[in-house]
């Protein structure tokens, strides 16, 4: 089952932002022509979290190994020559009838991450707030 978490997204285009929901971080995207998409921030590589999240020229950096994901397909544009069998996975914008933003967060975005990444996530994330 799906759940509605309210987001805040980018102003910029091409510009990024993190949400964390149960130790799952989720990365937020204002592309270039102005479209909000999001993703799951967990590289597939070894199933960590893409946290903290860092965005070159076009690409979210996953900070374990260096893989490069397109921060506006979520497909992996450079691999680093590690396996990296999968890009991020997608998650669905909503636009709420007043015009405020929300994705749809569901269980098995949790399982893409170990519950140690969840817990670490979750302490990162609790310890800027
Ligand atoms: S965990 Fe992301 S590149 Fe290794």
């Amino acid at each position: 089952m799906a759940k509605e978490l309210p987001i805040a997204p980018p102003r910029i285009e091409g510009s990024t932002a993190l949400v964390v929901h149960e130790g799952v971080p989720y990365c937020i995207v204002k592309t270039r022509s102005g479209e909000i998409c999001a993703f799951v921030a967990a590289c597939a590589h070894e199933d960590r979290a893409i946290v903290p999240l860092r965005v070159k020229r076009g690409d979210i950096v996953c900070p374990h190994h260096g893989a490069r994901f397109d921060a506006e397909t979520g497909r992996v544009s450079d691999d680093r020559g590690y396996d990296v069998p999968t890009g991020l996975e997608s998650v669905e914008v909503l636009t709420r009838p007043d015009g405020s933003r929300a994705i749809l967060v569901r269980k098995r975005h949790r399982k893409l991450l170990s519950k140690k990444e969840r817990r670490r996530v979750a302490k990162e994330s609790a310890s800027r707030t």
